[in-house]
């Protein structure tokens, strides 16, 4: 497991520390995939989780967006460009051959996620739940 839900992580509110954890999980079922197929063909596999991962995120941070529009939120505007970077730098990977080296690649992709995510959720996502703790958004 390369993606470990910590209490550091939790922000107070329900929907998003749900969609956070779902996050981690999908991130753990991309590094099964790289660990359990050492040397065999994983590369639908890997596609697969990427593109579920690819659509859960997006709907993560459209839930996050729309509040955040919703309570006028300070941030919103760089919060906004954080979430399409990282969103752009997935389909980048989507686009990039991975065939050959697969695994190697993968793993750079996990190790990029499980940095940004946990990164953006601490530095980023913990800066808006005050407000919308305030809001009474549960
Ligand atoms: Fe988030
Ligand atoms: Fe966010």
């Amino acid at each position: 497991m390369i993606f470990k839900w910590n209490d550091k992580y939790n922000t107070g509110i329900s929907s998003i520390d749900e969609q956070h954890q779902h996050l981690f999980f999908l991130g753990n079922q991309l590094f099964g995939v790289v660990s359990n197929g050492a040397g065999i063909d994983s590369y639908d596999k890997i596609m697969a989780v990427l593109a579920e991962l690819k659509n859960y995120t997006a709907y993560h941070f459209k839930h996050e967006e729309e509040l955040m529009e919703k309570f006028s939120y300070k941030d919103y505007e760089a919060h906004k460009k954080q979430h399409e970077a990282f969103v752009d730098k997935i389909i980048e990977v989507e686009t990039k051959n991975i065939d050959d080296n697969q695994n190697k690649i993968t793993m750079e992709i996990i190790e990029f996620i499980a940095d940004w995510v946990q990164n953006h959720i601490i530095k980023s996502d913990h800066v808006y739940k005050g407000l919308f703790l305030e809001k009474g958004v549960v």
